[in-house]
């Protein structure tokens, strides 16, 4: 009898101890407050369940990189602010399953002005990119990122994931600074990149150089009632051999001064490739630079020779209008297919684009619109 009970007392101590057991994997977290207030902080606190992120500065070349225990709690305290060095980041990386992330509106600030030289990083000087690796499930809201070195998110969600109420502004990188050669200083400033499935991004504000949203391949993926401002507006690609999209619904959105409002684009050597079912509903737009609504094969060229190698089916603009004006000499549609490669019947009965010109479309599949 006192065997078993010592069995039973030994168990049930190991159960308890478990959670503060360091060499157990960190996805078990304690029921503890872990506080960061430097990267000295973090291994400690990302064992608790509960933790609170103060403002501190990251040193320059170092990412904050929290890994958090499944079932989180993290909330933000204070804005912080990377030191600036030519290297590839990124600045910020989490991961986690069922995390609940909430930046109560609390800002990472990636000093882009230190980097900002109207080129890609491939072109100019390295710079840090993506700022932000997501890698949770869960929520993660209510955050501000300010002057992005170069491109901003990069999502790759576990399982399900709601990113909502966030800030990018990078409306400083519009202006031309010393090394910008007369171009605005931000470039390759991408929002958010998308290569993953069951993700929405809602009533989020965007303002940068590049692809409000890109995504470059996946699945069950949702946009909606978010502000793109100055940018290259929601893009679809581009895509490369062997990616898949489908089931992504880009609703309710406001495009505002960008190059173009509703994009996707194949990589013209693409093979194996396919965007399917697309829905666009009650999406707004002014201001627009070059094309209403653009989809072209031909990339890198912008209406070259369109390659056949990505399968392009079942693109509808229905529910909710969406209402596009675009600049006067901006084109309204263009649709730039290889031979076969789209196909089907396209439902645009709620596209209206006004202003500009007609473009192109040689497809035939697309009813109920004419431009
Ligand atoms: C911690 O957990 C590991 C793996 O479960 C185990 O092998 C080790 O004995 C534990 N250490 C302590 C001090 O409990
Ligand atoms: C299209 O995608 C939606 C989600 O956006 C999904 O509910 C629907 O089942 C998909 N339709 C087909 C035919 O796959
Ligand atoms: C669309 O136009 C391009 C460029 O002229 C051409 O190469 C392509 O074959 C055309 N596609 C269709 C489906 O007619």
């Amino acid at each position: 009898m006192l065997a078993i009970a010592s069995i039973v007392l030994a168990l049930s101590l190991s159960a308890l101890a478990s959670p503060l057991n360091v060499t157990e994997p960190l996805t078990t977290g304690a029921s503890c407050t872990g506080t960061i207030s430097s990267l000295d902080d973090v291994a400690a606190a990302v064992k608790c369940t509960t933790v609170v992120i103060n403002g501190f500065a990251v040193p320059a070349g170092e990412t904050l990189d929290l890994k958090f225990a499944t079932g989180s709690t993290v909330t933000m305290n204070g804005d912080v602010i990377f030191g600036t060095k030519n290297w590839d980041g990124p600045l910020f990386q989490i991961s986690g399953s069922n995390i609940n992330f909430n930046g109560n509106g609390h800002t990472f600030d990636g000093q882009g002005a230190f980097y900002w030289d109207g080129q890609s990083g491939n072109g100019g000087v390295t710079k840090p990119a993506p700022m932000m690796k997501i890698k949770i499930s869960g929520t993660y809201t209510n955050v501000k990122v300010l002057n992005s070195p170069a491109r901003v998110y990069s999502v790759s969600n576990p399982a399900t994931l709601v990113m909502s109420k966030l800030t990018i502004d990078d409306s400083a990188g519009d202006a031309p600074n010393s090394k910008s050669d007369g171009l605005a200083a931000g470039h390759n400033t991408d929002g958010f990149d998308c290569s993953t499935t069951d993700l929405t991004i809602e009533d989020s504000t965007i303002h940068n150089q590049d692809d409000c949203l890109a995504i470059n391949k996946g699945s069950n993926i949702v946009f909606q009632r978010n502000t793109c401002i100055g940018g290259h507006g929601i893009s679809i690609g581009s895509i490369s051999s062997d990616a898949t999209v489908s089931g992504i619904t880009i609703s309710g959105n406001t495009i505002t001064n960008n190059d173009q409002a509703l994009r996707i684009k194949t990589k013209a050597d693409a093979t194996s490739a396919s965007v399917t079912n697309v829905t666009y509903s009650g999406n707004t737009a002014t201001g627009i630079r070059q094309f209403g609504v653009i989809i072209d094969q031909s990339y890198p060229d912008t209406l070259g020779t369109p390659g056949t190698g990505v399968k392009i089916s079942d693109i509808n603009f229905v529910g909710a209008e969406n209402n596009i004006a675009i600049n006067s000499d901006a084109q309204r549609v263009a649709v730039n297919c290889g031979s076969g490669a789209c196909s089907g019947t396209w439902d645009w009965s709620a596209l209206t684009v006004t202003g500009g010109k007609a473009g192109t479309i040689n497809f035939s599949g697309i009813e109920n619109f004419s431009q």
